[in-house]
C-alpha cells in the first residue's frame, strides 16, 4: 500500500500492557507484540494502533503521561520499540501511537515545576486561574468521578484546568512553547520509524471564555500547523482524530485536506447497535446520511468498540436511556455517558449477530478497527473500576492466565477471564484457529474480502428500498463496479423485492458465500428470502 494506504487500511486496536508479556512480569510489552506479530499478520490487519506506551503514573492506562519521549519500563525500552517497527514494517504492517497533547499526568516534569511557584518559567505553560470559575459553560466529560474541570492547588494558591482526571492537567497552546514541545514531540517519534498518530481529545486545545472550550477555530489553526509539520518531512505519515462531535464537527477536523488524513465515526457506532437490537434500519440509515462529505485523501474510521465505554455522548437523552435499558440491564454495567461491555457480551454471545455488527461495519465507507480480543469474542468483566473490565489481557490458549503471562496469577497488570462462558479456557486464539467456523477464522475471511475489493473502503454508497425496515440495503459502486449490500437485522425471515432494472444483464455472485447461483438480472425487482442475522454482499458482475 503506497499513498494514502490508510484509505483502504484495517485497523487493529491493542493495549501492549493487556497483549502478551515476554517476560513473566505480568504485564504485557513490546517485545510480546513483536511476538505476536505473526498473529496480527495472519488476521489480515495492516496497522496497529498501540494504546500509550510512554512513562507514566497509569492512573489512565497511560493517557496520563509522564514523560512524551521515553517508554514505559513495564513495556520495555527504546530498542524495543525500534525493534517493533522494523519487525511490523518487515511484514508490511504499520505501526501508529496514541499522541495525547491536551494533557499530561500531574507528575510530568513540565507540570511539576509549573506548580512549583507562581513565577516559574513553566507555570504558564498549563491553564491556572484565581477563582476556578472561569469557562463555565464548559461540559464535565467524566461525570461520574469529577465535579469540576478545576482542581485547587495549595501550594501556590490557584486552580488549575483540566477536561479529564484531576491528575490530567490541561497543556496552555496559548503558548508558543507548548506548541513547538508538541511538534518537537511528534518528530522524535516520527524519526524512530512511527507511522502516523492517534490524536487523544482533540477539541479541547484552548479555551476561550463564552465558549463550550470545544472546536475552536484556535484550535483547528494549531492542527493545521501540525499536519504542514509532518507533511514538510513525513508525508506517509497519518493523524487520526479523536474527537467525540457530531458528524458536522468532526468534519471540520479533515480541514480542506489540510487537518487529519482520518477521523473515527462516533456517531455511526451507536446506530449500529440500536440497528441490531430494535431490527430497524432507519437509525442506521439516517446517520450515514446526515454525515457531510469529506475532502479527497481523509477517510472515516469506523468502529464498534474500543477501550473506552461505549459512548452514549452523540446521541439523544431518549436514545441514551434506549440504549442503557437495552445494553446495560446491570447498574454496574453503566460508565460516565456509556456502557463498559465489550462486543461479544453485547450481543449475547451470539456469532451470528458479533459477525452481523462486524459485516455492517466493513460494508460501510471508512477504515474499520477491530479491538483486540474482540476478533475472538472475548468477554468482560464489569466488576473491575473505570473501564478495566474491557482491557483485560488477550487471550491465547487454554494453559495458565490465557498463555498471556508466565507470572502467578496474582502478580497479573488484571486478572484474565475466567469462567465457563468467556474464561480462557473456552474462549482463547488457539482454540479457534484450526476451526473453520470460529469467529477468528469469520473475521479473517471478512477481512480478506474487504481487502480484495476496495470499493469497500473508497466507492459511493446509495440506499436502496427493500420495502422492509428490517433490511439495511444499498449499493457501494465504484467506476462500473458495484456491489449489493444487504443486511438482515431481525430475528424472522423476510422476502424483499428490489428493484435493479438499471443493472438488467448482470449477474449477482455473493463474495460471502461464491457457491449460490443467481440468474442475471432482470427489468422485474429483484425477490430474495433472507434469514435471521443474514447478510449478502452481491457483486453485480457482467456475463462472461
Ligand atoms: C480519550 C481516551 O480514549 C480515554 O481513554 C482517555 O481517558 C481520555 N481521552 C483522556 O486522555
Amino acid at each position: 500500500m503506497g499513498e494514502n494506504w490508510y484509505q483502504d487500511a484495517v485497523f487493529y486496536e491493542l493495549y501492549v500492557r493487556a497483549f502478551y508479556d515476554s517476560t513473566g512480569s505480568g504485564h504485557g510489552d513490546l517485545a510480546g507484540v513483536v511476538e505476536k506479530l505473526d498473529y496480527l499478520k495472519s488476521l489480515g490487519v495492516d496497522c496497529i494502533w498501540l494504546l500509550p506506551i510512554y512513562p507514566s503514573p497509569l492512573k489512565d492506562d497511560g493517557y496520563d503521561v509522564a514523560d512524551y519521549l521515553g517508554i514505559h519500563p513495564d513495556f520495555g525500552t527504546l530498542d524495543d520499540f525500534r525493534r517493533l517497527i522494523e519487525e511490523a514494517h518487515a511484514r508490511g504492517l504499520r505501526v501508529i501511537a496514541d499522541l495525547v497533547v491536551n494533557h499530561t499526568s500531574d507528575q510530568h516534569p513540565w507540570f511539576v515545576e509549573s506548580r512549583s511557584s507562581r513565577d516559574n518559567p513553566k507555570r504558564d505553560w498549563y491553564v491556572w486561574s484565581d477563582t476556578g470559575k472561569r469557562y463555565s459553560e464548559t461540559r464535565i466529560i467524566f461525570i461520574d468521578t469529577e465535579d469540576s474541570n478545576w482542581t485547587y492547588d495549595e501550594r501556590t494558591g490557584q486552580y488549575y484546568w483540566h477536561r479529564f482526571y484531576y491528575h490530567q492537567p490541561d497543556l496552555n497552546f496559548d503558548n508558543p512553547d507548548v506548541q513547538q514541545a508538541i511538534l518537537d514531540v511528534m518528530a522524535y517519534w516520527l524519526d524512530l520509524g512511527i507511522d502516523g498518530f492517534r490524536v487523544d481529545a482533540v477539541p479541547y486545545l484552548y479555551e476561550r471564555e463564552g465558549t463550550i472550550n470545544e472546536n475552536l477555530p484556535q484550535t483547528h489553526a494549531y492542527l493545521k500547523r501540525m499536519r504542514r509539520f509532518i507533511d514538510e518531512r513525513w508525508p506517509h505519515a497519518l493523524l487520526l482524530c479523536e474527537a467525540n462531535q457530531p458528524p458536522e464537527d468532526v468534519v471540520a477536523y479533515f480541514g480542506e485536506g489540510d487537518e487529519f488524513h482520518m477521523g473515527f465515526h462516533f456517531p455511526l457506532m451507536p446506530r449500529i447497535y440500536m440497528a441490531l437490537r430494535s431490527g430497524e434500519s432507519a437509525k442506521l440509515r439516517e446517520v450515514i446520511q446526515q454525515t457531510p462529505p469529506i475532502p479527497d485523501g481523509c477517510q472515516w474510521c469506523t468502529f464498534l468498540r474500543n477501550h473506552d465505554e461505549l459512548t452514549l455522548e452523540m446521541v439523544s437523552e431518549e436514545e441514551r436511556q434506549w440504549m442503557w435499558q437495552e445494553y446495560a440491564p446491570d447498574p454496574r454495567m453503566k460508565l460516565n455517558l456509556g456502557i463498559r461491555r465489550r462486543l461479544a457480551p453485547l450481543l449475547d454471545n451470539n456469532p451470528d449477530r458479533i459477525m452481523l455488527a462486524n459485516r455492517i461495519l466493513f460494508s460501510l465507507p471508512g477504515s474499520p478497527i477491530i479491538y483486540y480480543g474482540d476478533e475472538i469474542g472475548m468477554g468482560d468483566a464489569i466488576y473491575l473500576p473505570d473501564r478495566d473490565g474491557v482491557r483485560t489481557p488477550m487471550q491465547w490458549n487454554d494453559r495458565p492466565n490465557g498463555g498471556f503471562s508466565a507470572a502467578r496469577a496474582a502478580a497479573l497488570y488484571s486478572p484474565v477471564i475466567d469462567g465457563p462462558v468467556y474464561g480462557f479456557q473456552r474462549v482463547n486464539t488457539a482454540a479457534q484457529e484450526n476451526d473453520p467456523a470460529s469467529l477468528l477464522n469469520r473475521m479473517r475471511m471478512l477481512i480478506r474480502l474487504r481487502k480484495q475489493h476496495p470499493l469497500l473502503a473508497r466507492g459511493s454508497l446509495r440506499f436502496l428500498d427493500p420495502g422492509n425496515e428490517a433490511v439495511l440495503a444499498f449499493l457501494r459502486s465504484e467506476g462500473d463496479e458495484h456491489l449489493l449490500v444487504l443486511h438482515h437485522l431481525g430475528d424472522r425471515a423476510v422476502e424483499i423485492a428490489l428493484n435493479l432494472a438499471q443493472f438488467a444483464g448482470l449477474i449477482p455472485v455473493d463474495l460471502l458465500s461464491p457457491g449460490e447461483l443467481y440468474a442475471p438480472l432482470d427489468v422485474a425487482p429483484l425477490t430474495l428470502t433472507l434469514g435471521c442475522c443474514e447478510t449478502k454482499w452481491l457483486k453485480l458482475n457482467p456475463p462472461e
